[in-house]
Formats: structure tokens, sequence, C-alpha cells
């Protein structure tokens, strides 16, 4: 098979385990957690998951990958980075509502914040992806960015995404083995350790999360698979340049 039938096998494998992480956390909350509300009840509390493994990891994941994807690359660079950036706001957006639902519903019931290494851990990947959002509009998008700044923020850039995915895929992991012990956990025969279906069907989640993570950091780390023509002028170039002095 050659490279581009390897890859959009890879990508495949990936868009379809991201989708099926995000059926199977909702499916979990509906079946088993009382379902969606916006109240500030539990189920309220339940908009967590989802909207965090839609945003910070999925959203997020396919966006990283975005520029690898061969049926772009015949038009131009600069449509790719504005769509790239867009997904990454929309990604930040959702976990900003999904971080909303944990905090009021905590308030609401008296519980205490940040107390988990859990929420730790999940608001660092937030706050980096925040930061990233933020020096990438810079270093990238503004007409007055300077390309040698975009040059020398791409391996950066790179890098900490893929930092922030890290974190994102502990935040998970941590997120749903916490709420199975909370959920699970002194409700005699359906303990966590005696394994109910809710417990099988949340570790499967989570063994799928770490699935479409690796994928993803598989895809970043093919050099073959990179768009052609990298480090040139069009590259470096800030996204949002005047027409008259766009390379
Ligand atoms: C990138 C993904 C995630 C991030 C960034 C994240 C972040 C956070 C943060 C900052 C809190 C603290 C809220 C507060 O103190 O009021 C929290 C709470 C919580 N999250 Fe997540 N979360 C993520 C994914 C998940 C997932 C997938 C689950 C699975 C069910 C989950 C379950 C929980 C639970 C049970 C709490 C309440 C207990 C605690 O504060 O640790 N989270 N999360």
């Amino acid at each position: 098979m050659g490279s581009r039938g390897s890859f959009y096998m890879t990508y495949g494998l990936c868009v379809s385990s991201g989708l099926t992480c995000l059926i199977m956390v909702v499916f979990w909350n509906w079946r088993w957690r009382g379902g969606f509300a916006w109240d500030g009840t539990e189920a309220q509390f339940n908009w967590h998951p989802v909207l965090m493994i839609a945003g910070m990891l999925v959203l997020y994941g396919l966006a990283a990958v975005l520029f690898r994807v061969p049926w772009g690359w015949s038009h131009e660079k600069r449509t790719w980075k504005l769509l790239h950036a867009g997904l990454m706001l929309a990604a930040l957006a959702l976990a900003a509502v999904g971080l909303h639902a944990a905090f009021h519903v905590h308030s609401t019931l008296n519980i205490p914040s940040m107390f988990s290494l859990h929420s730790w851990v999940g608001m660092s990947a937030v706050v980096t992806f925040a930061w990233q959002w933020i020096l990438g509009l810079l270093s990238f998008l503004l007409p007055c960015s300077a390309p040698l700044l975009g040059r020398y923020m791409k391996g950066l850039h790179v890098w900490t995404g893929q930092a922030v995915l890290m974190l994102t895929l502990a935040a998970c992991i941590s997120g749903i083995n916490e709420q199975l012990s909370f959920a699970l956990d002194g409700v005699g025969a359906s303990a966590y350790s005696s394994l109910p279906a809710e417990a099988i069907f949340g570790n499967m989640l989570g063994i799928l999360t770490v699935v479409f993570s690796t994928l993803v950091f598989g895809i970043l780390s093919k050099a073959n698979w990179r768009r052609p023509a990298a480090n040139t002028n069009e590259e470096a170039a800030p996204i949002l340049l005047r027409e008259e002095t766009r390379p």
C-alpha cells in the first residue's frame, strides 16, 4: 500500500475511534448516570465528561492532524490554517462550557473544587491550550506577525500542541476512573471491583481514548505524511496577510 493509502487507513481509524469515544461517553451518561440537564444537579455534571471529550480530545485531535490530510494539499494553506485555528477555538469553547458545568454543580452541591489530581492535570491541559491558542494567534494569524517569529514558533507550537493532548489524555483517564469510583463504590454488589456492566463500559471508553490519542500522535510523528513544501515563505507567513504583501 502507498503512503497515501496507509495515511487514509490510519486517519479513518483515528476519526472512527474519536467518534466512538463521543458516542460512548454520551451513552454512558445517558444509560447509567441519569442523563442530561442544566439545573445544577448531577445531570448537569454529566455534560462535563461529554464536552471535555468532545472538545479537548476529539475535536482537538482531529484539528491537530488537519494539515496531514492530502486532500487539502491542493488548496491554499491559508484556508487550512484558518480552519485549524477555528476548530481549535471551537474545542476551547466546548472545554470552557464543560468546565463551567463541573464548577457550577460543585458550587451548588457544596462539593469542594480543585482537590483531585484529575482536576489539576485537567486544568493544566486547558490553561496550556488557551495560551497555545493565543500564542498561535500572535505568531501565525495577525497581519503584524513577523515571518521570522512564525518560523521560530512553529517547533514550539507543535511540541506544546502534543503536550496538551498528553495532558488531556491523562485527564480523561483519571476522570473516567474517578467517576467510576465515585459512582460505584459503596453501592454493594455493583462496586467497581466487582466489574459491573458500567465499569466494563467505562474502562473500554478509557482504552479507546488511548487508542485515539495514539493514532493522533502516530500521524503527527510520520515525516512523510507532512504537507509538502514545509518551511517555505508561505509556511511562515502570517495567515491574515494583506493581499499585496502575500508571498
Ligand atoms: C480534558 C478533559 C478533562 C478536563 C480538562 C477536566 C477538568 C476538570 C476539572 C478542572 C475539574 C474540577 C472542577 C471543580 O473542582 O469544581 C474536574 C472535575 C471532575 N471531572 Fe473532569 N476533566 C476532563 C475530563 C473528564 C472526564 C472524561 C471525566 C469522566 C467522567 C471527568 C470526570 C470528572 C469528575 C468526576 C470530577 C469531579 C471530581 C474532581 O473535582 O476531581 N472529567 N474536571
